[in-house]
């Protein structure tokens, strides 16, 4: 499959009192053309401020460093305030999690559109009337000709959603960064939503990176999976496949705490127990150590895992998986 996107050695860092502190530490995926790829893990993983690297909004406070972000044959990481500009919007686009902060309370949905359309291309405003149309078409928004000259506010919760994909359809993009696009809706709604997304890569040939604490939803959206651990990535592959026999000990307690229908008294959910560390406090070993069931003693602490091979596309990094192989996580 042809590569739109190979993010090699992606690291970023703060300063902090006492020295850098990495939030994103050596994180590597490829995306192919049309191709989808979920970033799981929990809070404060790094996978919001993977996506802002994707699109040069990282606070300004934040160094981005890596061995190259290839984008279309273009390197992302070298790029100027110039070419973002060219790029942000018209080639990659993000959808965040709170539509009412990605629009503008005080101007109509059809304008704001507009506006997008004609940033990025030549036309007049009849045009981009017609594209706001088409794109709120695309993203399900109902009556668009007609309830696009409303205001964001009159709009519920999952309309508004539907307006920010229009929005990041406008210029005709070809990868779309959806950031817990789908976190703040009702599930009936979230179902809706991850459905279009859906449909969307797949009529309109995007590609699509999605995140989400949601395994549930990673599986609804299908692809590749990067899960995400205190700003490392700990394992990838096709989703389903890294679902139905996770191999790193985290994945597999992700799994054990996320809520189906099968969870019951008789079938509980199983915490993690404690906490994640804090940035800059991981040192050399596992980020996963000290909440790890299966911790081996003497490797764990002083030694980063590299990557071993659990199936085709599927990698898991953990020295545990790497010596005893799927035994060795029980
Ligand atoms: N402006 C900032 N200055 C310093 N540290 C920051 C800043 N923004 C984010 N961080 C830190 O970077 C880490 C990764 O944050 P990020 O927002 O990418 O996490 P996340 O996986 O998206 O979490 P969530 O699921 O809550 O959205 C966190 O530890 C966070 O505290
Ligand atoms: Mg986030």
């Amino acid at each position: 499959m042809e590569k739109v996107l190979s993010v090699e050695n992606l690291s970023i860092r703060f300063a902090g009192r006492a020295g850098d502190i990495t939030v994103v530490d050596d994180v590597s995926f490829d995306l192919s053309v049309g191709g989808s790829l979920v970033i799981a893990g929990e809070s404060g993983s790094g996978k919001s401020m993977v996506c802002q690297a994707l699109l040069g909004i990282v606070p300004g406070a934040a160094k981005v460093t890596g061995t190259r972000i290839d984008w279309r044959g273009r390197d992302l990481l070298t790029l100027g305030m110039q070419d973002w500009r060219a790029i942000r919007g018209a080639e990659i686009a993000m959808i965040f999690q709170d539509p009412t902060a990605a629009l503008n309370p005080l101007i109509t949905v059809e304008h704001q559109i507009s506006d997008v359309v004609c940033a990025h291309r030549r036309c007049s405003r009849q045009e981009a009337r017609a594209r706001a149309i088409e794109v709120l078409g695309l993203a399900g928004f109902p009556e668009p000709a007609h309830r696009m000259k409303s205001y964001p506010s009159e709009l519920s919760g999952g309309l508004r959603q539907r307006v920010a994909i229009a929005l990041a359809l406008a210029a005709s993009p070809s990868l779309i960064i959806a950031d817990e696009a789908t976190t703040n809706l009702d599930v009936s709604i979230q179902a809706q939503i991850v459905t279009l997304l859906r449909r969307l890569k797949d009529e309109l040939g995007l590609a699509l990176i999605f995140v989400t604490h949601d395994l549930g939803l990673a599986a609804e959206i299908g692809g590749d999976l990067l899960v995400m651990y205190a700003g490392h990535a700990v394992e990838r592959g096709p989703v389903r496949q890294v679902l139905s026999d996770p191999c790193h000990p985290y994945t597999r307690g992700l799994l054990r705490c996320a809520p189906t229908l099968r969870s019951s008294r008789a079938n509980p959910l199983v915490p993690i127990p404690g906490q994640a560390p804090r940035p800059g406090s991981i040192g050399a070993g596992s980020p996963f150590r000290s909440r790890c069931p299966v911790v081996v003693d003497g490797i764990c602490e002083i030694s980063r895992p590299g990557w071993t091979a659990a199936g085709p596309g599927h990698a898991v990094a953990c020295h545990r998986f790497a010596r005893d192989g799927r035994e060795g996580l029980r």
